[in-house]
């Protein structure tokens, strides 16, 4: 990846992010970037222009119109700079510019160079948690990734509001890397001037803003003592790849995770659980989820009558009784609604696919995805997988052996070519 030499318009908006405007400028211009920052009125009550123009090495844009004193020639400006650029870029995006690129609005010189620019666009949004999750700004969103912009869904953290939740712009560090392998992607595509629009209608993954994805992952711990549970070996990669993708693609996506020692995917917003009761708990909290993908390997038994002091050693004979567990996915199931599509997992020793097809009907699923303990690179605790897609259609997808990444985006593209095939509830 290489930004020397790249010409970039970087757009500031008014969020109180757009303090990390004036570190991605001095990334972007260390990186060998020429930067032409353009900022909008609101962007200049949180960071002074002069900050960022010292930092960019050039003046900074903000009017359409040419100001007292400059040529009357000079109002084309935006035409020149959506020609000059390699890429736009968006940083921090508030709300109401998403609103008014969505709207094809024009009324200050960011909107205007973007409907002017012929080079990819990359926004990336910064905003309250539930402004992020408003339908008005997922719709805004679908519509700015169908028209071929690519946005960066930002980071869970605690927001200015002192809420925690989705809306944080990534760091400068990592946008910049971001910038860079996008622009690189963009020349290996041909994106640039109208190919910008069509080419991502062939190539991008199918679009999944404006929708809610909920994730289960990792392993549940079920309680025999203080110090002691019963639980299995999942890692949560292959949920947590799942997650990743579908916030790549736009998603609002909740991911309920067991134990697991993974990074929370950026854009995700993820509740920690431990046991299979948690999890039900929460997975009720999110019942009404658009799609709702079921990755947990979930303890189907807990300890009936766990200790609440340690166990000590006694007899050579140690006999525990065990009651059920809750069965989430089954619980959604009983209760889904018309166009909520259900995703379960099934892993499997023997007769796979008689089994996984048992799962289906009984759980009331769309799809469900089997993979086999035991082959190599497949399952829990493998790095890769190898899956077979059985859906409430008939139809069987075989997804060969590749990192669980690859997987993610493989089950996902089979989801949006057919969401829904299942009986609804
Ligand atoms: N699942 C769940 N809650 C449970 C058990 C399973 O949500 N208590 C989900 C898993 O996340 C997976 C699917 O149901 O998506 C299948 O899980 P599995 O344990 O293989 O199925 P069971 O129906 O429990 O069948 P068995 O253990 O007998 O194979």
């Amino acid at each position: 990846m290489s930004l020397r030499g790249k010409k970039i318009v970087l757009g500031i908006t008014g969020s109180i992010a757009a303090y990390k405007a004036a570190d991605l400028t001095r990334r972007l211009v260390k990186a060998g970037a020429e930067v032409q920052p353009v900022m909008t009125a609101a962007a200049g009550r949180f960071i002074p222009p002069l900050t960022i123009a010292t930092l960019a090495g050039r003046e900074v844009l903000s009017e359409l119109f040419p100001e007292a004193g400059e040529a009357q020639t000079a109002w084309t400006k935006h035409v020149d700079l959506g020609l000059w650029a390699d890429g736009v870029v968006i940083a921090p995006a508030t709300a109401q510019t998403l609103a008014k690129l969505a709207g094809g609005f024009c009324d200050s010189m960011l909107t205007a160079v973007v409907l002017s620019a012929r080079c990819p666009v990359l926004v990336a949004p910064a905003m309250d948690h539930d402004m992020w999750g408003h339908p008005a700004t997922r719709r805004n969103v679908a519509t700015l990734q169908a028209d071929g912009v690519t946005v960066v869904p930002p980071a869970h953290g605690e927001l200015a509001s002192g809420l925690i939740g989705d809306g944080r712009l990534p760091e400068p560090e990592d946008l910049v890397a971001q910038i860079g392998r996008w622009l690189d992607e963009s020349g290996e595509r041909g994106i640039g001037h109208d190919a910008a629009r069509l080419g991502a209608e062939a190539d991008a993954p199918a679009s999944l803003a404006g929708r809610h994805v909920l994730v289960t992952a990792g392993p549940t711990r079920e309680a025999l003592d203080p110090v002691r549970f019963l639980s299995n070996g999942s890692t949560g990669q292959m949920g947590f790849a799942l997650a990743a993708a579908a916030a790549r693609r736009g998603a609002r996506v909740t991911l309920l995770a067991g134990p697991v020692a993974l990074d929370t995917p950026p854009g995700v917003e993820r509740v920690d659980i431990v046991t299979a009761d948690d999890l039900l708990q929460a997975a009720l909290a999110h019942a009404e989820a658009d799609v709702v993908i079921a990755a947990a390997a979930v303890s189907d038994y807990a300890p009936a009558e766990p200790a609440d002091r340690k166990l000590k050693k006694g007899d050579d004979d140690l006999t525990l009784r065990l009651r059920r567990t809750p069965d989430v996915l089954g619980t959604l199931g009983a209760q889904k609604r018309d166009g909520q599509t259900l995703v379960g997992f099934a892993l499997e020793t023997h007769d796979g696919e008689a089994h996984a097809r048992g799962k289906l009907a009984r759980k009331h699923l769309d799809w469900i995805a089997l993979n086999v303990q035991g082959e190599p690179g497949a399952g829990m605790g493998a790095a890769t997988n190898r899956v077979t897609l059985l859906g409430a259609d008939g139809a069987r997808v075989e997804i060969p052996t590749a990192p669980k990444a690859e997987v993610a985006e493989a089950i996902l593209d089979v989801l949006a070519s057919s969401p829904s095939g299942g009986d609804a509830r």
